[in-house]
């Protein structure tokens, strides 16, 4: 199935804290338990949270139309929605664009979001052909070793996938040797979801704890680092996943190709530059704890950054389903 998908009169999502143990599915049909499994990452990956933000709205507009509520309910209902998560910029651009059918009732409403879903996997598909055309003239290593962190597949969006989308291709065409995931602390996105995922595809990889990540690339045990985003600012500067800045300061050291992968929908125009991006700060315990067994002695705090930004100079090349951006050599999106 689809990481999220609409069905007549409500939402489906695979609960990814679940994975990669259980595959679950959670039915959405109000607004509080969209908002709590957006939250609570059971839906994640700036992609997919943008259709689960959308189809939120669609709820919230439905009941509206069956219960006789004015518009400023659901504009309200979105603010709420809009608020789950500040650093994707993706939730709130999609939640915008449904906003503006809602005076054509919530029949069109829901037809926006389903559209937002369904160019996500066009689009996906676009920047992951682009992305591995491109990974194949920035590196002359092929078979090719990719280093990854965070889940960019087909799980942080609605199928297919973005930086792992573009492992897909590289996979198909015969060119991929091998992944090197980052675990991604705290929630382990790497180690749960894309190695959950690499499994799946029969794709060779191995995960490396994330501190290892600048190491291995230091050790030239990498051809390229391919990423996603959550938002990329006019300026290039890119924030993703806390542990992405230090991979692309050690892939600039060791002249190895940073690549980001993300849709439009990710680029925003309004964010100047890096420091005008709210990082989100998360729950104490999602460090102090492991598989909810304390690490830390009992009143340790934590500083639970959930994003980092890389800068512009960094990136050697932004991948969309448009075109390709080079921030490293100068270009702006
Ligand atoms: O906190 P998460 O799991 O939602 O963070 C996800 C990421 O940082 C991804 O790299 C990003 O959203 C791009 S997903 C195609």
């Amino acid at each position: 199935m689809r990481t999220i998908e609409w069905r007549g009169d409500h939402a489906v999502l695979l609960d990814q804290t679940r994975l990669p143990h259980e595959v679950v599915t959670i039915d959405v049909r109000d607004v509080d338990t969209m908002i709590d499994a957006i939250e609570r990452l059971a839906v994640r990956g700036a992609p997919a949270i943008g259709v689960a933000g959308a189809f939120g709205v669609a709820i919230a507009a439905l009941r509206a139309e069956r219960e006789g509520l004015p518009v400023t309910f659901v504009r309200a209902e979105a603010k709420r929605i809009a608020a789950a998560r500040p650093t994707a910029v993706n939730l709130s651009w999609a939640v915008r664009r449904v906003l503006g059918r809602l005076h054509a009732g919530a029949a069109a409403v829901i037809s926006e979001a389903v559209a937002i879903s369904e160019e996500d996997v066009r689009a996906n598909r676009a920047l992951a052909h682009r992305g591995a055309d491109l990974l194949e003239q920035l590196t002359h290593a092929s078979p090719m070793r990719v280093h990854t962190h965070c889940n960019t597949g087909a799980l942080a969006c609605v199928e297919w996938g973005t930086g792992l989308g573009i492992v897909r291709v590289l996979h198909e065409r015969g060119k991929l040797r091998s992944v090197t995931a980052d675990e991604t602390r705290p929630l382990l996105q790497g180690s749960r979801l894309t190695a959950f995922e690499l499994t799946e595809l029969g794709i060779d990889h191995q995960i490396v704890v994330d501190s290892a990540g600048p190491t291995v690339i230091a050790r030239g045990l990498a051809d390229v680092v391919v990423v996603g985003a959550d938002r990329i600012a006019a300026n290039g500067d890119v924030a993703n996943k806390i542990g992405t800045y230090p991979l692309a300061l050690a892939a600039a050291r060791a002249g190895v190709p940073l690549v980001v992968a993300a849709p439009e929908s990710t680029l925003d125009p309004a964010t100047a530059s890096g420091g005008d991006i709210e990082i989100e700060v998360r729950d104490e315990d999602e460090v102090l704890t492991l598989g909810g067994v304390a690490t830390a002695p009992r009143g340790a705090r934590a500083l639970n950054l959930a994003f980092d930004v890389t800068p512009a100079d960094l990136v050697t090349a932004i991948v969309t389903d448009r075109r390709v951006i080079r921030p490293a050599a100068g270009e702006r999106p």
